[in-house]
């Protein structure tokens, strides 16, 4: 586990470049930085570039929604990791979005996993089960699923440095948004854990951060950034209101001042 916090935003595919520039100057004037807090904002591919002239890089951090495998060619309308590398420190890949609404294969999430690492981003990997596979007790098959191909061909090196994010579709505010119990998501967490030991030990299933999304609020984010091996959250919905963003922030950071359990680790090989 990391022993700083990650706040992911994910803004979507809303605000335009002068409504990006608006919400970052808001969240400037009331995030603090905390030196064991990392908050990243993810904003829609066009207004990358705009934002990183006026991010506070003490403060924030930026991150791609997507982008494609290949490093450069004919593929009309994409963007690649390559050109991305210079903007962000992280891109989110295989958000539940892009493998439901365009058809994102488990191969296609591996190949954009090996080209981020081609090109120095971190890859914030989100994984989870739909409802109806949820339904038909299909969790855990889904989740190996989608850790092993996408950890298919890394280093345990990259996955130490790599980011993965539970999200169970059916808790996404836009697919449901059925809230998760925290002990149910800390079961499928420490799950995503265990199949990254039995890929790359013990120091990796360690050192991967695993964050939690669905339908998280400044109001229930403590019950997810409490599961022991929870290292941060994704936030959707919520990180388009400054107020509700910052207040997940303040929340982490108080958090983090409160006494720990000594969290139970595997052991290190
Ligand atoms: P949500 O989205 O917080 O609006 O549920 C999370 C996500 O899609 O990453």
């Amino acid at each position: 586990m990391s022993d700083r916090t990650l706040i992911v935003g994910n803004w979507k595919m809303n605000l335009n470049t002068s409504e990006a520039s608006v919400l970052l100057h808001r969240l400037e004037e009331r995030i603090k930085a905390h030196q064991d807090i990392e908050v990243v904002l993810a904003p829609s591919t066009l207004v990358i570039q705009p934002l990183s002239l006026q991010i506070d890089r003490h403060k924030f951090r930026l991150a791609a929604q997507n982008a494609f495998f290949k490093d450069e060619g004919p593929f009309t309308g994409e963007v690649s990791f390559t050109q991305l590398r210079d903007l962000v420190h992280y891109v989110i890949i295989g958000h539940s979005e892009r493998r439901l609404h365009f058809e994102e294969s488990l191969g296609i999430v591996r190949d954009k996993v090996a080209a981020s690492f081609r090109n120095d981003i971190i890859p914030i990997l989100c994984v989870g089960e739909t409802q109806s596979e949820r339904r038909a007790g299909e969790t855990r098959q889904v989740l190996h699923d989608q850790v092993t191909s996408a950890l298919s061909n890394l280093t345990a090196n990259e996955v130490e440095d790599m980011v993965i994010a539970y999200e169970p579709v059916w808790a996404i505010s836009t697919f449901g948004g059925i809230l998760a119990k925290p002990d149910e998501v800390k079961k499928e967490m420490d799950f995503i854990r265990h199949q990254v030991r039995e890929l790359y030990g013990a120091k990796a299933a360690k050192r991967v951060r695993v964050l939690y999304g669905g339908s998280v609020d400044d109001q229930i984010v403590g019950g997810y950034l409490e599961i022991d091996g929870c290292d941060g959250v994704l936030v959707g919905a919520a990180s388009l209101n400054y107020h509700k963003f910052a207040g997940i922030v303040d929340r982490a950071y108080h958090i983090n001042r409160q006494p720990k359990e000594k969290p139970n680790e595997p052991d290190e090989k």
